[in-house]
C-alpha cells in the first residue's frame, strides 16, 4: 500500500498560491507541498503539447516527493493537461494516485451566480482556446450562455508586481470592455486564472457593481474537502501534520518575496532543478 504523503499543489507560478491559501485555511491539518514552475511561466500562451509536458513533469516531481494527491491550481494546466494525465498517465504510473483541477469545482456551481443565464469567463489565451469552460459549463447548466475573453497581459502584470500600478488600468479596462461588449446581460464573471484574484480591485473599478465576480480559491477548497469526505481511501493517503513546503523551479529569493503577496504569509522556498 502507498504511504501517506503531503497534498501537492501545482501552478505555473504564483497564481496557485491564491488557491493554496484558501485550501490551507479550510483544511489546515494536512501536510502540503506547493510547486511553482516560475522558470517556465507563463503557460497561458503555450501549446497543448508543451503545457502537458511541463505539467506532467511537475506532477511527477510532486509524486516523487511522496504526494498521492495533486491539485492543479492552474486553469491553463487543468484545461490542457488534466484529462490526458488522468486518462493516460495515471493508470500507468500508479493507479492509486490522483490529480484534480480547478475548472470542474468552478463550473459545477457557476449557475447559482447568474440570474440572467449569461456568464463571462476571463482567462489566459490557452484556457479560452481550449473551450474547457463552455464545454464543462454545458454539462451542468445547458441553458447558460458563456462569453469568454482572453487576457494575455494580466499574468505578466501580476508576475511583475505591476497589478496595482496605473499601467495595469489600460489592460484591465480593455478586456472588461471586450467581454461586456459581447453581451450587456452578463451578470456573473469567472476569474478563470488563479493569478487574477490579485487584480480583483482593479477589475472591480471597471466593472458595473451589480456583476458578481467568481474567484476560485474558496470553491476549490470546499470542493477538495467534499472530495476527501467522499473518498476516504484517498484521504487515508494524505498525511496530517500541518506542514507546508514550497518549491520553485526559479530563484528562491524572488519567489519568497512575491509568494508572500499571494499566500499572505512568509514563505521560505527550496529550489527544484528541472
Ligand atoms: N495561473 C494560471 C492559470 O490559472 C496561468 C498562468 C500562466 O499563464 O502561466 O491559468
Amino acid at each position: 500500500m502507498d504511504k501517506a504523503g503531503a497534498i501537492g499543489v501545482f501552478d505555473s507560478g504564483y497564481g496557485g498560491l491564491s488557491v493554496f491559501r484558501e485550501i490551507a485555511d479550510k483544511l489546515p491539518d494536512y501536510d502540503y507541498i506547493y510547486l511553482g514552475d516560475n522558470a517556465r511561466v507563463p503557460y497561458g500562451p503555450r501549446s497543448f503539447e508543451t503545457v502537458y509536458e511541463y505539467t506532467l513533469e511537475c506532477v511527477n516531481h510532486l509524486f516523487a516527493m511522496g504526494c498521492n494527491l495533486v491539485i492543479l491550481a492552474c486553469n491553463t494546466a487543468s484545461a490542457k493537461a488534466l484529462r490526458s494525465i488522468q486518462q493516460n498517465d495515471l493508470p500507468q504510473l500508479d493507479s492509486v494516485k490522483r490529480v484534480l483541477g480547478v475548472i470542474r469545482p468552478t463550473t459545477e456551481i457557476v449557475g447559482q451566480y447568474s440570474k440572467n443565464g449569461k456568464v463571462g469567463v476571463l482567462a489566459t489565451s490557452g484556457t479560452v482556446a481550449s473551450q474547457s469552460y463552455p464545454i464543462e459549463i454545458e454539462k451542468f447548466y445547458p441553458d447558460l450562455e458563456v462569453f469568454q475573453e482572453a487576457c494575455p497581459m494580466w499574468v505578466p502584470l501580476v508576475e511583475n508586481n505591476e497589478h496595482e500600478s496605473p499601467g495595469a488600468d489600460y489592460f484591465v479596462k480593455k478586456h472588461i470592455d471586450n467581454l461586456l461588449g459581447q453581451s450587456q446581460d452578463i451578470d456573473a464573471i469567472i476569474l478563470g486564472c488563479t493569478h487574477y484574484p490579485l487584480l480583483i480591485n482593479k477589475i472591480r473599478e471597471f466593472l458595473p457593481p451589480d456583476i458578481q465576480l467568481i474567484s476560485q480559491g474558496k470553491l476549490v477548497a470546499e470542493s477538495l474537502e467534499d472530495y476527501l469526505n467522499r473518498h476516504p481511501e484517498i484521504d487515508e493517503l494524505c498525511s496530517t501534520g500541518g506542514s507546508r513546503q514550497f518549491y520553485t523551479t526559479e530563484s528562491t529569493k524572488s519567489f519568497d518575496v512575491k509568494a508572500k503577496i499571494f499566500f499572505g504569509q512568509e514563505v521560505s522556498s527550496k529550489h527544484l532543478p528541472l
